[in-house]
């Protein structure tokens, strides 16, 4: 059942748009709100380039930030991630690795960084976005070096690192069923037949207004998910809107919400929702998705999307 609806949030120097310090009180405000989020993640300050920009140098400056604010409040803490071929530190694509090389690097980065947030995180997603749409392996450093392997890795050592948390895989368009959903659901049974800890699939469900997938097909994948004895969380959920904004893509918004947040809602395993920040200004989609933006729930202005109302109903 539900434990959290929660939101992600930048450390003040990381968020997107510059300008909009004036905000900040009105931002903060809604952010510790209890009744708003339950959750937190930090967007960016526990990525490998933040906690490790040089080899066996670490920095959790950025990630505190945004941590600590969980601590205050008391809302849950998704720490997010810990092996992803993006945001990597520079040194770890330049380095020419052996197999064994990578491995002990790997394990130094996980083992750092989970242990210094050891206690503090309801799940970790240990490995983010390994695969590609037809469920074969993304060609990243780590598959390159190690295969599969890597996965097996990073998994046993957070493991080991922070016994407490949820260790999930996290992956986009994992929404529906697919080949790239199956592909999550062979990465679960893989760890499981090796007898290593993982215990959540994470959506990241970043979506577009007018194709949204439907209700039925996103309970249909968590359950899914859910056969193999792992919980499931929509992690990183924003619905992006081809702008300008109108009524007609606003309506769709909402449904899209609606759905999702309802999936979530109507089956056991999910435990929670997480939006991708909450105030459009902060939102990466502008400056990824060419034409489109008002992916969450607050305008600039502060006023609530009609996807609000529809996130609230389906809870
Ligand atoms: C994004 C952040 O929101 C941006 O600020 C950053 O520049 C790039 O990464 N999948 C993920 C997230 O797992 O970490 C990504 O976050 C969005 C896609």
């Amino acid at each position: 059942g539900l434990k959290y609806f929660g939101a992600a949030t930048d450390s003040p120097g990381q968020r997107e748009r510059a300008g909009y310090e004036d905000a900040y009180p009105r931002y903060d405000s809604i952010l510790r709100n209890t009744r708003e989020f339950g959750q937190i993640t930090p967007t960016n300050g526990q990525k490998w380039t933040f906690v490790e920009p040089e080899p066996g140098v670490f920095n959790f400056t950025e990630g505190e930030i945004v941590s600590s604010i969980a601590a205050e409040t008391g809302q849950y803490l998704r720490c997010h991630a810990l092996v992803w071929h993006s945001q990597l530190a520079p040194w770890v694509e330049t380095t020419d690795w052996t197999p064994k090389t990578l491995t002990k690097a790997i394990k130094r980065h996980v083992n750092k960084v989970a242990s210094h947030w050891r206690g503090r995180c309801y799940a970790w997603d240990v490995v983010n976005e390994a695969l590609n749409e037809d469920g074969t392996y993304r060609e990243s450093v780590f598959y390159k070096v190690l295969g599969e392997d890597y996965i097996k890795i990073a998994f046993r050592e957070a493991a080991k690192a922070d016994p407490h948390a949820k260790l999930y895989y996290n992956d986009y368009n994992l929404e529906s069923p697919s080949a790239k959903s199956e592909g999550a659901i062979r990465i679960v049974k893989m760890l499981q037949k090796d007898g290593i800890k993982v215990d959540g699939i994470g959506m990241q469900a970043h979506l577009v207004a007018h194709r949204a997938p439907s209700l039925d097909s996103q309970i249909a994948v968590i359950k899914s998910y859910a056969k193999t004895g792992v919980e499931v969380a929509l992690t990183e959920l924003d619905v992006r809107i081809e702008l300008p904004v109108n009524e007609t893509n606003l309506a769709w918004q909402k449904e899209a919400y609606k759905n999702s947040v309802g999936a979530c809602a109507q089956v056991k395993a999910c435990v929670g929702i997480t939006i991708w920040d909450f105030y459009d200004p902060f939102s990466w989609v502008p400056y990824v998705f060419d034409g489109e933006g008002a992916a969450l729930l607050w305008f600039d202005d502060f006023s609530r999307h009609p996807a609000y109302y529809g996130a609230l109903d389906a809870l």
